[in-house]
């Protein structure tokens, strides 16, 4: 199993802070926020992790990351020339991805819960992880028929089915590269992540878990308040 970071993105519903460095590279308390979801992918047993970053403070991902020794992994770089969705992640990732299993996360994505189980037992088909939010609109949201089968997903929508967002942490076989390079981009621009799970979806392939513990998007300032409050409390809690 492959890991792939994405830390690309403008982040500009962060500015002015991101005009100093990448989103993912801001404090989340006590560490740079890319650290959580390294941190979630190593937890999984998963080393060998690809970073796909935007080209503008690619060199400091190099200065705090490095070659991966330090944190007992192996580390790659591509660079996203633009944010042209979260989809072009395979396209960017496919030499490295070869002929392998993949684990995409996303760089502001924060997670309590440990994945090992979820990756570990993956065969094939694709599995993603939903959580309730009370704030849908803003992710890709799945609902489910009654018997807690994932029906469909949308992007963003304005009227959304189910308050169940789609987090940005997707477990994919190979043929998500396949799946990548036949997608067209979407209305805003971007090859999106929720084409590739509907596509799964129709094969039949798709398997949604729930998260149980936190999760955090840290997109916008309010969450990135939030992630830090929440990180702090954990710190605290354990001294
Ligand atoms: C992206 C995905 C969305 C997903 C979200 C999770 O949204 O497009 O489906 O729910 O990540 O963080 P974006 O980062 O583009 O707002």
């Amino acid at each position: 199993m492959k890991g792939i970071i994405l830390a690309g993105g403008a982040g500009t519903r962060l500015r002015p802070l991101t005009k100093i460095t990448s989103k993912q590279l801001l404090p989340v308390y006590d560490k740079p926020m890319v650290f959580y979801p390294l941190e979630t992918l190593k937890a999984a047993g998963i080393t060998d992790i690809l970073f796909i970053i935007a080209p503008s403070n690619s060199g400091d991902f190099l200065n705090l990351l490095g070659s991966g020794n330090e944190f007992g992994c192996d580390f790659t770089y591509e660079i996203q020339d633009s944010p042209d969705g979260i989809a072009q992640a395979f396209l960017i990732g496919e030499k490295f991805i070869g002929n392998d299993e993949v684990t995409l996360i996303l760089g502001d994505n924060l997670f309590e819960d440990d994945f090992s189980e979820a990756i570990d037992s993956f065969e094939t088909g694709a599995r993603v992880f939903a959580k309730k939010v009370s704030d849908a609109q803003r992710f890709g949201v799945v609902d489910f028929d009654d018997e807690f089968k994932a029906k469909h997903i949308e992007e963003k929508p304005k009227n959304p089915k189910s308050d169940y967002a789609v987090t940005g942490l997707y477990v994919y076989d190979n043929t998500v590269i396949e799946k990548a390079k036949s997608l067209a981009p979407s209305a805003r621009g971007e090859l999106e992540i929720t084409d590739i799970n509907n596509l799964y979806l129709e094969e039949g392939t798709l398997d949604v878990r729930l998260v149980n513990g936190r999760w955090l998007d840290c997109g916008t300032m309010e969450s990135l308040y939030e992630a830090t409050t929440m990180m702090r409390e954990k710190v605290l809690a354990k001294k």
